[in-house]
């Protein structure tokens, strides 16, 4: 107290400050064999989804699978465009269809899946930025948090509790 109380002479207006830190979480696992039934099922869909991808610019295919509040499940594709910055990433053609075609239902996980040379088969995959925005946003209009899976080219799966804490500090957040 009487330290903030000499800073406020010294300095002027004193805004004080606090030190945060944040905790990411997450699971790994060596391969999907350790998933619950329900998850499994998402990395199925999501591989599935993968099949559909349009990618003659990148030849770096990406699926996308989220499950919904009320069970069903919407599947994404990249959609590539020669005009390259037309085409769209999974994750965010999964989660823009969910907004548009179930607007009441919530997202509970999302899953993503991709292969290609792009990234070395021992790199993590994960979402770019863009799309960890359209998350964020996600888990922000629906006032709770989704379960995020990513599969890894060589099997290796991580699980992150919310999209949260993929992009801390998100535009809009705070
Ligand atoms: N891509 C996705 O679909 N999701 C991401 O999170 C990152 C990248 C797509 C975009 C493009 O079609 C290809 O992968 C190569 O960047």
């Amino acid at each position: 107290m009487f330290l903030s109380f000499q800073r406020f002479f010294n300095f002027g207006v004193d805004f004080g400050s606090m030190n945060y830190r944040h905790t990411i979480e997450y699971q790994l696992f060596d391969n999907r064999l350790s998933l619950s039934i329900d998850d499994a099922e998402l990395v199925d869909a999501a591989e599935s989804a993968m099949a559909n991808a349009y990618a003659p610019y990148s030849g770096f295919s990406v699926g996308a699978a989220l499950r919904l509040s009320n069970g069903s499940v919407v599947r994404g594709s990249n959609q590539e465009n020669i005009a390259y910055p037309s085409g769209l990433c999974a994750e965010r053609v999964a989660l823009f269809y969910a907004g548009s075609a179930f607007p009441d239902e919530h997202v509970e996980t999302l899953c993503i899946v991709a292969q290609g040379d792009l990234i070395p088969e021992s790199q993590l995959l994960s979402p770019c930025g863009g799309c960890r925005q359209v998350m964020s946003e996600t888990e922000r209009r629906q006032n709770r948090p989704f379960r995020v899976i990513l599969v890894n080219q060589d099997g290796r799966v991580l699980i992150f509790n919310s999209a949260h804490d993929l992009l801390p500090l998100a535009f809009g957040s705070i």
